[in-house]
């Protein structure tokens, strides 16, 4: 088992399979260009999997892929298959943008893929550009489509930003509540490679809107879930993520692998341990993965507070497309 020092039992690993993406959100990727890791500095499959069985040994019991976007890298399918044939009932999910999702929903789920989790910002093709810089509605709604096709466990995730897409958050609620799909609304975590000016939507405010025209009730929270779960009169449950709020931390059971190999403990700080060095020796895998999980920090810096103050708060220098979100 593996424990923290502040006794947070961490057993949820989040696997970044690339940082690149076919996509450009502004609440993730710097607007100016940049360099990628060349290929040849990412973990193989092989390597990453290596982490993965002493990862699951010692404990883990859920793994997450994504990215970057986790479908731009080849053969995902395969590397799905040596997790899930090494421990079939490890609960096993994907997030992704969906763009790629059409082509490969099937495939993922004969790998054992079991979960899915859709990022969709908005409805309009218009603000769905703009927030993505991908002209993708069309496809990421089909994408959706094959995942629930496929029989798939599919959830909807909405980064909510202040006076792009605070307008459309009871639209998306009804366009998951058709479909029967739970949709998480998530607070923008501000960060210093992200597009300037961006300002979250506070979850009160999030909740203030949806409550316009729907009773809701906040449900006990699943443990460790990042999500506070919410329901609304007609028994429909949704979720909203609240990094800014101190529950966040306190019920943390992550850790991240980025596609270079960084163990990292927290979302929000710069440490990290790299395990290329380990590769070969299960017990230098195992000390590395106990001793970034008992380094775990206790709590991110981001602060509401800070935020209405509009101070110049310390940024974040972690970017979302290394860390996997
Ligand atoms: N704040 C909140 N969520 C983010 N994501 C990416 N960047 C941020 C950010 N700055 C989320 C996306 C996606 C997942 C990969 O991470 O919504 O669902
Ligand atoms: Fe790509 Fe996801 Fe980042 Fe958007 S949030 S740019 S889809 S990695």
């Amino acid at each position: 088992m593996l424990i923290d020092q502040y006794e947070r039992k961490v057993d949820y690993l989040r696997v970044s399979v690339t940082s690149r993406c076919n996509f450009r959100c502004q609440y993730c990727m710097p607007e100016k260009p940049f360099e990628w890791t060349p290929k040849e500095d990412l973990l193989s499959y092989e390597e990453m999997f290596s982490f993965i069985k002493v990862s699951i040994d010692n404990g883990i019991k859920k793994i997450r892929i994504t990215g970057g976007e986790p479908l731009v890298r080849a053969d995902l399918d395969q590397f799905i298959k040596m997790i899930s044939e090494y421990k079939p009932d490890i609960d096993l999910a994907l997030t992704t943008n969906g763009f790629l999702l059409k082509q490969q929903a099937k495939k993922l789920k004969s790998a054992g893929l079991k979960r899915v989790n859709i990022s969709i910002d908005s409805l309009e093709k218009e603000t769905f550009w703009y927030l993505t810089k991908k002209d993708a509605l069309a496809e990421v709604k089909a994408g959706i489509e094959a995942a629930l096709e496929a029989g798939m466990f599919v959830k909807l995730n909405t980064v909510v930003i202040k006076d792009i897409n605070q307008f459309e958050i009871n639209d998306l609620y009804n366009f998951s509540k058709q479909k029967g799909i739970q949709i998480r609304f998530i607070e923008y975590m501000e960060n210093e490679n992200a597009f300037g000016g961006l300002k979250t939507l506070p979850s009160s405010e999030i909740l203030k809107e949806l409550e316009k025209s729907h009773r809701i009730k906040e449900l006990p929270a699943k443990e460790n879930s990042a999500a506070k779960l919410y329901q609304d009169e007609s028994g429909y449950q949704f979720g909203i993520i609240e990094p800014y709020d101190d529950s966040f931390c306190k019920s943390c059971n992550r850790i991240r692998l980025s596609a270079e190999g960084d163990l990292i403990p927290c979302l929000y700080f710069e440490d990290s341990q790299n395990i290329k060095q380990h590769m070969g020796s299960e017990k230098g895998l195992e000390n590395v993965l106990k001793e970034v999980v008992f380094n775990k920090p206790e709590k991110n810096k981001w602060s509401h507070n800070s935020l209405n103050l509009n101070s110049d708060q310390e940024l974040s220098s972690r970017a979302f497309y290394f860390t996997g979100g």
